[in-house]
């Protein structure tokens, strides 16, 4: 295990506690000079995608990135990012260069592949996702929420005043969502601590929208993936490889349990009758377990660091919770403010920060050619915070959602999960897993920031705290 990064250490200092009532504006990425050398913005880019991109584009409806060796696009007027996600998705393929990085790790998963390949995928995995498997495997997904707590627990009682580090926490709970909810096994610590360190690893040395999405590389040339990284992918895809043998052998037996893992492997394409291979199957394991347990960690560690600057919201919670039998699916269903400062979580942060699509033909945009082969990059980050649509768009402010701004703006300019044909198979699973997590731990535990442990939002794979995310937790 000589190349896992090493372990935090926790911070040297004491709580604070924001006075009740103070407008919060949590932590944002400081933006770069309006003008820079390629060079340098290349280098600003390598070392964090959001910190690297001017402030002008939290106003600007589109803007392009022009040089002598690629042009991209980054579009966000709402109109125009329908008709990329929504109305021609057809004509704004997956670029493959985003792939590059996660090849060795995903395969030909589908969050990957485009065409008919990527609609036979769909078409197999979406039946798992639906609302009535939800149900079925929601007290799996209440499992892992108690188990977290008790985590906690455990923690704060051998070091009441130690400070912990949120999201190794949640990335650890939301991995066990999906080990529990796939395969039917709680992850016990020592594989949760493996797979969670080897995941991280992995997005240090390969970042999500690694360089190549904006400066296209030649097709010649040989992409070449550092040990390091192929050794992690190599072990988490034999890991994922020996759970779907074994469940292959459980099906064949007759005695599988019924869960997603059960589901996709039993889910005849209604085409053509096929099933997926072993192999097709650790590709969608491995892209369920990223993309399931990477964006929830963060999206969850960014709501708890939110209501622990605004203590009004975390009591409301707290009671909302108590009131409920959150063991049971339909209180879930009635989780109302949780859902509301998570979905402002997503907002603020949304795990998935850009996505790249590329234009399969010439197009026009707002009077502009876009050629074929442009990089067109949509961005949350910015149309989530977009000064001329958004009220306060850098506040938290759960309450929006009320509001006649808030509704407009979720439906125009609001894609945490993506949109269209191609959006997140796991929305739905998302929405329930993380307010319910984040209401089990704020009915159980008061948070608090750290003193001088401000979180830095910076983009790996996810959107993560430069140097983890600081809470001081206290029992009720
Ligand atoms: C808060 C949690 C989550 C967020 C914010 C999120 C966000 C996203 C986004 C933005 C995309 C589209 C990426 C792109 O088009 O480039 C996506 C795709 C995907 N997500 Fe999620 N996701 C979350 C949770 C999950 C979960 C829990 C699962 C499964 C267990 C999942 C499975 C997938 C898959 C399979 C795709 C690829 C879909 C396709 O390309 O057809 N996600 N997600």
């Amino acid at each position: 295990m000589t190349d896992l990064p090493h372990p935090k250490r926790p911070p040297d200092s004491v709580p604070v506690t924001p006075a009740e009532g103070t407008p919060v504006i949590p932590p944002k990425p400081a933006s770069r000079a309006a003008k820079v050398s390629l060079w340098r913005y290349l280098r600003l880019f390598r070392a964090d995608l959001l910190s690297a991109q001017p402030a002008k584009l939290y106003r600007a409806w589109m803007a392009e990135f022009r040089t002598p060796v690629f042009r991209s696009f980054l579009v966000n007027q709402p109109d125009l990012v329908r008709t990329v996600l929504k109305d021609r998705p057809e004509l704004f393929p997956k670029s493959n260069r985003i792939g590059e990085g996660l090849r060795p790790l995903l395969g030909n998963s589908v969050f990957l592949t485009n065409g008919e390949v990527w609609k036979r995928q769909r078409r197999i995995i979406d039946p798992a996702f639906e609302g009535g498997r939800l149900r079925q495997i929601y007290p799996a997904m209440y499992a892992a929420a108690e188990a977290a707590v008790a985590r906690l627990s455990t923690q704060l009682e051998q070091q009441p005043d130690r400070p912990i580090e949120i999201e190794a926490e949640t990335s650890h709970a939301a991995a066990d969502v999906i080990f529990r909810t796939l395969f039917s096994i709680p992850i016990d610590h020592e594989t949760a601590q493996e797979v969670f360190h080897r995941f991280r690893a992995y997005q240090q040395g390969q970042p999500i929208l690694n360089l190549a999405a904006f400066v296209p590389l030649p097709r010649w040339l040989p992409r070449f993936h550092r040990p390091a990284t192929r050794r992690n992918a190599a072990r988490i895809r034999g890991l994922i490889k020996g759970l779907t043998e074994q469940r292959m052998a459980a099906i064949d037996a007759g005695h599988a349990p019924d869960d997603l893992a059960t589901k996709v492997m039993t889910m005849q394409d209604p085409e053509t009758g096929e099933l997926f291979t072993t192999d097709e199957m650790v590709d969608q394991v491995a892209i369920f377990f990223l993309a399931g347990h990477e964006t929830s960690a963060s999206a969850l560690a960014w709501a708890l660091y939110l209501v622990a600057l605004a203590p009004d919201w975390q009591e409301k919670i707290a009671a909302e919770a108590a009131a409920l039998s959150l063991d049971q699916f339909a209180a879930a269903g009635r989780l109302r403010i949780s859902r509301d400062v998570f979905r402002e979580a997503l907002r603020l942060y949304p795990p998935v920060p850009m996505m790249v699509r590329e234009a399969s033909c010439p197009q026009q945009f707002r009077g502009r050619a876009v050629p074929k082969g442009a990089q067109v990059v949509l961005s949350p980050w910015h149309l989530h915070r977009h000064e001329r649509l958004w009220e306060n768009p850098d506040g938290f402010d759960p309450g929006r959602w009320q509001t006649e701004n808030g509704k407009t703006c979720q439906r125009e300019a609001y894609i945490p999960f993506s949109a269209g044909p191609r959006v997140c198979t796991g929305a739905g699973f998302a929405m329930i897993e993380g307010p319910l997590i984040l209401s089990m731990i704020l009915e159980r535990f008061r948070v608090e920031p750290v003193a001088d442990q401000q979180p830095i939002p910076v983009a790996h794979l996810t959107v993560r705290s430069k140097n983890g995310i600081w809470l001081q937790l206290i029992p009720r």
